[in-house]
């Protein structure tokens, strides 16, 4: 990239050329979340990719969202800025494992949170996200047997809020994972008066501790909503530039990590996509997401599931 280059107004042109449309995630640098056709959470940005008429989607996320827009718009070119930005969850579970799990468990239907590879989409019967998690589960009869994976602290989540037994995959976040309870309570005794706000994918000794637990999408609306004007907020912290454009008098602090800071929350794979790459991979429609047909179709009908259920 020439030195100089004034990578927003480039990205621009370039969407333009290319009828591109630029989804992002609320993990993004603001920079990026910025410059996004359209911000929001794992299911919001699932049905922009499916509705789009763009020709392109750059996906600015990480590879299971890039991928679950490539098989539910097969005929669009899906770019993601960085291709080794995956996620702990998908990693956690992988699918010859998964497979032989299912195997084990006849009697069950296999539920799993979007937050996998196409593989385990696959081998899936419905796909739920963290804001229609609750509502996909309300509709399948309590008798149903169910295995939840990859997230097991969703999956607890859940089990204890809608009073399912459901077998849990053993994967979690590494980003909700490092909140720490000690340096909450803490933070929570410095501004006794403000609420935490936490995904769903934060470990129960966090999650217990929060006024309203849900998808990032939800904690948005939660920061709109809420009473007084501090909120303590338990999820990766770049949602907080969201928080701030939308509710520019109030205060979003981020929960913290053992160290005190919340900056070890930051998700790594999210920070590989940069305006640079954004730039790069609408230049060369490039790292391009390709599938092959016998699995995306397999893997769509998990996520047709979800989008059905969840509207
Ligand atoms: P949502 O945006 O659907 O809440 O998901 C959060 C997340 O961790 C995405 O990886
Ligand atoms: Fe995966 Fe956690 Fe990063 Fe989300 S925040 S992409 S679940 S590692």
């Amino acid at each position: 990239i020439p030195q100089g280059t004034d990578l927003r107004a480039e990205i621009d042109r370039l969407r333009k050329e290319r009828n591109a449309v630029i989804l992002g995630h609320y993990y993004q640098s603001p920079e990026i979340q910025d410059l996004s056709d359209f911000v929001g959470d794992s299911l919001e940005l699932s049905r922009k990719a499916a509705e789009t008429d763009a020709d392109v989607i750059a996906f600015c996320g990480v590879r299971f969202m890039a991928e679950t827009a490539k098989i539910l718009s097969p005929q669009k070119i899906v770019v993601l800025p960085d291709m080794d930005a995956g996620c702990s969850l998908e990693d956690s579970c992988p699918p010859a494992q998964f497979k032989a799990f299912r195997e084990a468990h006849p009697d069950h239907i296999a539920l799993s949170y979007i937050n996998c590879s196409a593989e385990v989409k696959a081998l899936s019967d419905i796909i739920v996200t963290s804001s229609s998690a609750e509502k996909i589960l309300a509709q399948i009869p309590k008798d149903q047997k169910i295995i939840f994976g990859p997230d097991k602290h969703l999956g607890g989540y859940l089990k204890r809020k809608l009073g399912r037994d459901m077998l849990l995959w053993p994967g979690v976040c590494i980003v909700h994972e490092a909140f720490s309870e000690t340096e909450l309570l803490k933070l929570k005794a410095q501004h006794p008066q403000a609420p935490v706000a936490a995904h769903p994918e934060c470990p129960p000794y966090i999650v217990d501790h929060a006024d309203y637990v849900g998808s990032t999408s939800g904690i948005l609306d939660f920061a709109k909503t809420m009473p007084g004007d501090t909120l303590i907020v338990a999820t990766e912290p770049h949602i907080i530039h969201q928080m701030q454009k939308s509710v520019p008098d109030k205060n979003f602090i981020g929960a913290p990590g053992a160290d005190g800071n919340c900056n070890c929350n930051i998700c790594p794979y999210m920070a590989l996509n940069t305006m640079e790459k954004l730039y790069l991979s609408l230049r060369d429609l490039s790292p391009r997401i390709e599938m092959d047909e016998t699995l995306r179709v397999a893997a769509k009908k998990s996520l047709d599931r979800m989008l059905e259920m969840a509207s």
